[in-house]
């Protein structure tokens, strides 16, 4: 495939996002970029003993002897959230306002670092009471709120292991996940709020507690969000506000060694359950911050604001680690773009000074709708003049909104950042540097330095520029993912493939690198993972949802392209009882689109679902997905179809519905 993404022009960084900037100049760049290949270890060493304060300093760097199970800094030791917490404390910035937290109903609460200090401290003690301990794994099912954030802290503070699940999964994901990691206590709220209205937590806690094999979790506890009715366990269930009231806001961390898993989050593949993705603390710690640093520009007087949830990892490195690593304030916000209109981003940009912004393609889409629609929500009718750099995350960005980011919510002033990462890479891999790198809508541009980012193809052979294929990165970095927790062959044959040769971490997305500039642009996954909204999710995990249904009996899911959430599911779905027509077809498609909310969570519910009396198979009983894929984006079959056991189901599949 031939692409270059010079169809758009470039933007050079302004004078001002140059100078003074933490990588100022391309000269720079590539003087950094340099030192890593020259002196890999040494480079990164380096970094390391810059941002992270260590109770025992490293004398290791990289070790590969058990690849691809890496390790670095090994022997060091410290303490995460005495890196984010305690040391700006004991520089004198206690009084540094650490988070503004804004409500859904718009109420403002402002914590510092002192407080956050306080408050980690008194519910790591409380946890510690309770039996928790080192390497033991809490999860955390929590609503955006700064108790979320203290939770991770404690859980880091202590030694534990947090998992955190996005408040928007269903009892049986939560569940699934609570048994795969052996949690022994869960951190949640009685409920949360979202654009006005309440929903539930623990009562899914509850439910997925219920569901059997949780018998190691002793506690849980609960923040009291709204105060709406819920039930009590009384051996097992507590407030949190009654756990802390006696405990001293003073606890001594846990010093860990570099590699102790920090936390497990997981994430969908494309074959099977949830991935439980587990980082180390050291390398991790150092790349959050670093990051911060590099891409956002990060300087003392910022303010910086990253919309994702906790529960994803950008609300992981962007919200609960890097910021407070580098003692930054940040804004956390509860609600949804939305609510009460859709001028909200740009009013609270407006109201808290932010100069640093960071959200999703999707959001972003979703916003430019609302404004062309309603000028009153049109960020134009809001002074955003405090902002310096905006970026992007999550999914591929179409230049259109791009090049709209940038117009109206940059005053073709602000450097656009669209940041290229995964769950599995701890932070930004892929990214412009707002002082140095010219961006070209819808390109990543060029790897962070120390990030050796190539193109290759099926046999891990590096293709020239210009033509499409598969994302890897060519050695071990320090953030990157450990191993998936309890699977440690799964972890070798996902991202270290032999078919690759063994030792090229496989990012599973396609890119290309442009043949004047050597940019990346990335094409998509190759593998059967979604990207809804910026959400991933696995093709396997809504077709064994709908399976699980009793009405049907077979199901196959693809994506389509969707204006605003990038890609949207679709489910091709046999039942047992043959194909349903009008208005039973429509009621069925609601019953089942509304079964997989329940299942996985409203995430992954399919946007269209077509009935058939069988789907497109080989003559060996194969699913041929690409048919599928073509049906769904109502494309004419172009392809092959001889070797169909049955070509006149395309037919059905086409027109159903
Ligand atoms: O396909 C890529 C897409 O999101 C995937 C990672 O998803 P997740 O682990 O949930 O992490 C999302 C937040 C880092 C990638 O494999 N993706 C992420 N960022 C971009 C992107 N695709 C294109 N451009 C990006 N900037």
């Amino acid at each position: 495939m031939e692409l270059t993404t010079q169809k758009h022009r470039s933007f050079e960084p302004s004078d001002d996002a140059r100078a003074g900037a933490n990588i100022a100049g391309m000269e720079a760049y590539r003087a950094l970029v340099a030192q890593a290949e020259h002196d890999y270890e040494g480079f990164w060493a380096r970094l390391a003993r810059e941002t992270i304060e260590w109770h025992e300093p490293f004398s290791k760097v990289l070790d590969e002897s058990n690849a691809p199970f890496y390790t670095w800094f090994e022997d060091g030791e410290l303490n995460a959230s005495y890196n984010c917490l305690d040391r700006h404390v004991a520089a004198g910035h206690g009084e540094r306002v650490a988070i503004i937290f804004e409500a859904d109903d718009g109420a403002v609460t402002r914590v510092t670092y002192a407080q956050m200090l306080a408050r980690v401290s008194r519910l790591a003690n409380a946890l510690k009471r309770r039996g928790i301990a080192r390497g033991d794994r809490v999860v955390i099912y929590m609503p955006m709120s700064v108790e979320g954030i203290v939770a991770m802290h404690a859980c880091a503070r202590i030694g534990a292991t947090h998992s955190v699940v996005f408040g928007g999964f269903s009892a049986k994901s939560l569940h699934e996940r609570i048994v795969d990691v052996g949690a022994v206590a869960i951190i949640t709220a009685d409920e949360q709020m979202r654009g006005g209205k309440t929903l539930p937590l623990k009562p899914i806690v509850d439910d997925a507690l219920a569901m059997g094999g949780c018998e190691a979790v002793e506690s849980v506890i609960v923040y009291r969000r709204t105060g709406g009715e819920i039930a009590w366990n009384a051996g097992r269930d507590c407030w949190m506000h009654d756990v802390v009231a006696n405990e001293s806001d003073v606890c001594e961390p846990e010093w860990v060694g570099t590699e102790h898993p920090l936390f497990i989050l997981y994430t969908s593949g494309s074959t099977g359950k949830p991935k439980g993705v587990q980082h180390s603390t050291g390398g991790y710690l150092l790349w959050a911050a670093q990051t911060m640093k590099w891409t956002f520009d990060w300087k003392r007087e910022d303010v910086f604001w990253c919309t994702a949830d906790i529960g994803w990892i950008t609300g992981h490195t962007y919200i609960a680690y890097g910021p407070l690593a580098l003692g930054a304030t940040q804004v956390v916000f509860e609600g949804v773009p939305t609510y009460p209109n859709a001028g909200r981003f740009w009013k609270m940009i407006d109201d808290h000074q932010v100069s640093l912004f960071y959200t999703a393609p999707t959001a972003i889409r979703s916003l430019i709708k609302a404004a062309e629609a309603d000028e009153r929500v049109h960020p134009a009718r809001y002074d955003l003049s405090s902002l310096r750099i905006i970026g992007t995350v999550g999914e591929p960005i179409n230049p259109e909104a791009w090049l709209w980011y940038r117009q109206h919510v940059g005053a073709l002033r602000c450097p656009v950042v669209d940041t290229w990462w995964q769950t599995e890479t701890g932070g930004h891999m892929i990214t412009p540097l707002p002082g140095a790198t010219p961006t070209v809508p819808g390109s990543c541009t060029l790897p962070l330095p120390g990030i050796m980012a190539a193109v290759v193809d099926e046999t891990g052979q590096d293709v020239p520029d210009g033509q499409g294929g598969i994302l890897v990165v060519k050695r071990p970095w320090p953030s990157m993912i450990r191993t998936i927790w309890g699977d440690a062959e799964r972890f070798t044959k996902s991202y270290y493939p032999q078919e690759l040769g063994g030792a090229l971490y496989l990012a599973g997305d396609g890119a290309v690198r442009d043949t004047n500039t050597a940019y990346f642009t990335i094409t998509g996954r190759i593998d059967d993972v979604l990207n809804v909204s910026g959400h991933r999710l696995g093709t396997m995990e809504i077709e064994s949802a709908l399976v699980s249904h009793e009405l049907v009996a077979e199901a196959a899911v693809v994506g389509r392209p969707d204006e605003t959430t990038g890609e949207a599911v679709v489910a091709f779905v046999v039942l047992k009882r043959g194909c349903p027509r009008g208005e039973e077809a429509a009621q069925l498609a609601k019953a089942l689109r509304d079964w997989v909310g329940k299942e996985i969570g409203p995430i992954a519910k399919p946007k269209d679902i077509r009935f058939g009396d069988n789907l497109p198979k080989t003559r060996s009983g194969k699913i041929m997905r690409r048919l599928l894929r073509s049906l769904a984006k109502g494309e004419a079959i172009a392809q092959d179809t001889s070797t169909l056991e049955n070509p006149d189901i395309l037919n059905q599949l086409g027109q159903a519905r």
